[in-house]
């Protein structure tokens, strides 16, 4: 049966296109990991693939997780065209890179299921009810999009619940009345914790660890992460697919954009910033990535 599964090539990555919606790609957890293989990828735990499933699920408001990642991962094809063994690599951890949205590695899949459904919630105003998205607590979020009529009632109950439930379980704590703020910069460190449990190729990892690099965070929070050019590429790749996917900003807007943040980040940090300045501008040649 096995055999069957590694025989089975799909060539295509998942995209979210009126093509895809007629001829749906298999996104369950056996599914993604017989795709990781039709890309020539090492095939993820079972684990690993669960949680890829549940991030490739709508949330109504946001376009899937898994989806983001799968651009991200063709961007880091392109952007490593010309040595394919550091291509592959790079796809690997693009693709991996977010899987701590799914909550931390000793979740069950109800309460894996609860923070993916927290994480698909958007929000883009400046504040609600003045206080700033990043500073509303997780249960003070949760009955704005019930009154947005964005969740049901039950909805909010059930994440609630879970997301308390599994707050013994992490190093980070996180619960109701956790900020969102600490709440989205945790999955960089469940993502970590995860990859090192299902023992994951080290550089992977380390890769996955910085991905957050730009906006002052690692896996515990602090900016110690040593950047590399790999790390670099994902992070600008990550950031340029939400420009465009969710910003829905021209490609050379999102390189104008994210030229500036590199400069204004990094205005103290000399080496890091050449380091950027080489991969936007390297990302900047690579055109027709995300239609
Ligand atoms: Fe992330
Ligand atoms: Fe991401």
């Amino acid at each position: 049966m096995i055999f069957v599964f590694i025989e089975q090539k799909i060539s295509a990555l998942p995209k979210v296109n009126e093509q895809d919606k007629k001829d749906p790609v298999d996104l369950s957890p056996i599914g993604v990991r017989n795709w990781f293989v039709g890309q020539n990828l090492p095939r993820p735990p079972y684990e690993a693939s669960f949680r890829l499933s549940l991030l490739s699920q709508s949330g109504g408001q946001e376009k899937p997780h898994f989806f983001d990642a799968c651009e991200i991962s063709e961007i880091m094809d392109k952007m490593w065209e010309k040595d394919k063994d550091f291509a592959q690599r790079m796809k690997y951890s693009a693709l991996l890179h977010d899987i701590g949205k799914a909550g931390p590695v000793l979740a069950t899949a109800e309460e894996q299921k609860a923070f993916v459904g927290l994480f698909n919630l958007v929000f883009d105003k400046k504040e609600y009810n003045n206080i700033p998205p990043r500073d509303l607590t997780i249960k003070k979020a949760l009955a704005i999009k019930v009154a947005e009529g964005v969740l049901k009632h039950s909805q909010a109950v059930f994440i609630l619940k879970k997301i308390n439930e599994s707050a013994g379980k992490s190093d980070l704590n996180i619960n109701e009345n956790s900020r969102m703020a600490d709440f989205w910069s945790a999955h960089v460190f469940w993502s970590v914790e995860l990859l090192d449990f299902l023992k994951i190729d080290e550089t992977v990892v380390e890769i996955v660890s910085g991905h957050h690099f730009l906006d002052g965070y690692g896996p515990d929070k602090k900016q110690e992460v040593l950047i590399d050019q790999g790390k670099a590429s994902l992070i600008v790749a990550d950031q340029y697919q939400a420009l465009r996917r969710r910003g829905k900003l021209s490609h050379e807007k999102a390189v104008e954009i994210l030229t500036k943040k590199v400069e204004n980040k990094l205005a103290n940090d000399l080496q890091n910033r050449e380091l950027f300045l080489a991969c936007v501008q390297k990302l900047a040649k690579v055109k027709n990535m995300i239609n």
